[in-house]
């Protein structure tokens, strides 16, 4: 089933919208039906990237501002791509990758206030014109994610500490994002069964590539 180059798959969304699960679901999906496929995530994916990682999602909300948390991520987001996606994305490996730049243009874009446009900046300085090839928004009321987010606990939790507010500003970031270009950034309602949002995914990617993937078994 390679009728198309190898990409870069993301999945974004509010904390607690479910993007783990779902992305370890199209992992399998795209291995049943033959592709090389890795899964990354961000902060992250890159040994470099999990390093600087702790300093973004661990700690006092306000132990960094906006501009500094947005370069640390970039910091990460240049070693995330220069070591692991753009290697695999050479050998033929299709990426997909729990979160990258439209969660910067949302957190710290949008509800951290920087704008947009500065993300665009510092991401065309760092990465050029690298892009995904589709962005799979999962959109929901951050008052059901939340709750979900803060059952999962643990220390990285620096995000969801800061509130309602603030998430509720992320998920009009994302929204607002997917406005700006449907044909690449889909958003899904995320607020149906965890199948059904599979398939709602598995159809997003089959109509983008011309695959036919199934519900892994
Ligand atoms: P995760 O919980 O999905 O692994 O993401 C960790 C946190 O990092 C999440 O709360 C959102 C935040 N984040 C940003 O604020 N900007 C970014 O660009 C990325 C990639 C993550």
């Amino acid at each position: 089933m390679k009728s198309h180059n190898a990409e870069l798959i993301v999945l974004e969304g509010v904390d607690g919208a479910g993007k783990g699960v779902q992305s370890r679901m199209l992992l399998a999906a795209m291995k049943d039906a033959g592709l090389d496929v890795i899964l990354t995530r961000e902060p992250g994916g890159s040994p470099g990237a999990e390093e600087i990682r702790r300093l973004i999602v661990e700690g006092e909300t306000n132990r960094w501002d906006d501009m500094t948390e947005l370069l640390l991520i970039y910091a990460a987001r240049r070693s995330h791509v220069m070591d692991t996606i753009k290697p695999a994305l050479k050998n033929g490996t299709w990426v997909i990758s729990d979160r990258f730049a439209d969660s910067s243009r949302a957190f710290q874009g949008v509800a951290g206030n920087l704008g947009i446009d500065v993300v665009d900046r510092i991401h065309q300085e760092t990465l050029g014109d690298f892009n995904p090839g589709l962005t799979i928004i999962l959109d929901l009321d951050p008052e059901i994610s939340l709750s979900r987010a803060d059952a999962r606990g643990g220390v990285e939790d620096r995000f969801e500490q800061k509130g309602i507010e603030y998430q509720a500003s992320v998920r009009q970031g994302f929204r607002q994002l997917a406005q700006m270009t449907p044909e690449s950034r889909k958003l899904i309602d995320a607020s149906g069964s965890m199948d059904d949002v599979s398939q709602k995914i598995l159809d997003c990617v089959n109509a983008h590539y011309n695959l036919s993937l199934r519900l892994p078994s």
